[in-house]
C-alpha cells in the first residue's frame, strides 16, 4: 500500500460564526470518502454524550452563566472526554479526524476575548489534549462585520436565537479573531489561513491544494 493511502491526519477548523466551517468540513469529508479514506466528523464543545451535555450547559442562556474560570474548565472537561473517548481511538484506528473547533478556540475565546491568562489556558489545553495535537488548524478568516451580517441572515431564515457567545459585543468577536490570527502567526507551519470571504468552491480548492502540497492527499 502506498504511503499516501495509509496517511491519516487530525484537522481542526476554526473561525468566526458564519465563516463557512460546516460547509467546508462536509465538502472535505465527501472528498476524502470518495478517495476511500476512513474518517470521523466531530466537534467541540461536544463529540461524546457527556461532552454534548457540557455543550448544552455552556451555550444555554436561560440559567446562571458560568464565571470565566468555570467556563474555561467546562471547555477543558469536555475536551478531555472527547480526546480520550473519540479522537485518540479514531487516530489509533488510522482514521482521519475532522473537528469543528478545538483548543485554539479556547485561546481565542477564553484568553483573548475573556482575558484569562494565556499561560494558564495553554497549560489546561495541554492537560486536556494529552498529546493528541492537531496536525493542522485551518482558520477560515472573516472580518467581524461580515460574520455579523451572515449570522443575522441565518437567524432570520431559520428563526433561531443567538447563543451565549453570539450575544457578545463586537469588541469580543474582534478579540476572538485577533486570537486566531495571533496563533496562526505563532505557528505558521501548523496553521492554514484561508480567506473565508471567497466562495465555498474557492475555499475548498485552496484547502485541497494545501493538503496535496503537504503530501497528505495525492494530486487530483
Ligand atoms: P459552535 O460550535 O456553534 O460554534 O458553538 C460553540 C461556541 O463555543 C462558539 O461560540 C465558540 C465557543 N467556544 C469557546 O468559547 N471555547 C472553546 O474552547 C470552544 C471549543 C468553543
Amino acid at each position: 500500500m502506498a504511503a499516501e493511502e495509509t496517511m491519516r491526519a487530525f484537522l481542526v477548523f476554526e473561525g468566526l460564526d458564519g465563516s463557512g466551517k460546516s460547509t467546508l468540513i462536509e465538502r472535505l469529508a465527501a472528498e476524502l470518502k470518495a478517495r476511500g479514506r476512513d474518517l470521523i466528523l466531530t466537534r467541540e464543545p461536544g463529540g461524546t454524550p457527556l461532552a454534548e451535555d457540557i455543550r448544552g450547559i455552556l451555550l444555554r442562556t436561560d440559567v446562571e452563566a458560568p464565571c470565566d474560570r468555570a467556563e474555561l474548565l467546562l471547555y477543558e472537561a469536555s475536551r478531555a472526554q472527547h480526546v480520550d473517548r473519540v479522537i485518540k481511538p479514531a487516530l489509533a484506528r488510522g482514521q482521519w479526524v475532522l473537528c469543528d473547533r478545538f483548543a485554539a478556540s479556547t485561546v481565542a475565546f477564553q484568553s483573548f476575548a475573556r482575558r484569562l491568562a494565556r499561560a494558564e489556558v495553554d497549560w489546561l489545553n495541554a492537560y486536556a489534549i494529552a498529546g493528541a495535537d492537531p496536525d493542522l488548524y485551518v482558520l477560515l478568516d472573516l472580518p467581524v462585520e461580515e460574520s455579523f451580517r451572515r449570522r443575522a441572515h441565518r437567524n432570520l431564515g431559520q428563526g433561531v436565537d443567538d447563543d451565549r457567545f453570539e450575544r457578545e459585543a463586537r469588541e469580543f468577536h474582534e478579540a476572538v479573531r485577533l486570537g486566531y490570527l495571533t496563533q496562526a502567526r505563532e505557528a505558521p507551519r501548523n496553521w492554514l489561513v484561508l480567506d473565508a470571504a471567497q466562495s465555498p468552491e474557492a475555499l475548498f480548492e485552496d484547502l485541497l491544494k494545501n493538503l496535496e502540497g503537504r503530501g497528505w492527499l495525492a494530486k487530483s
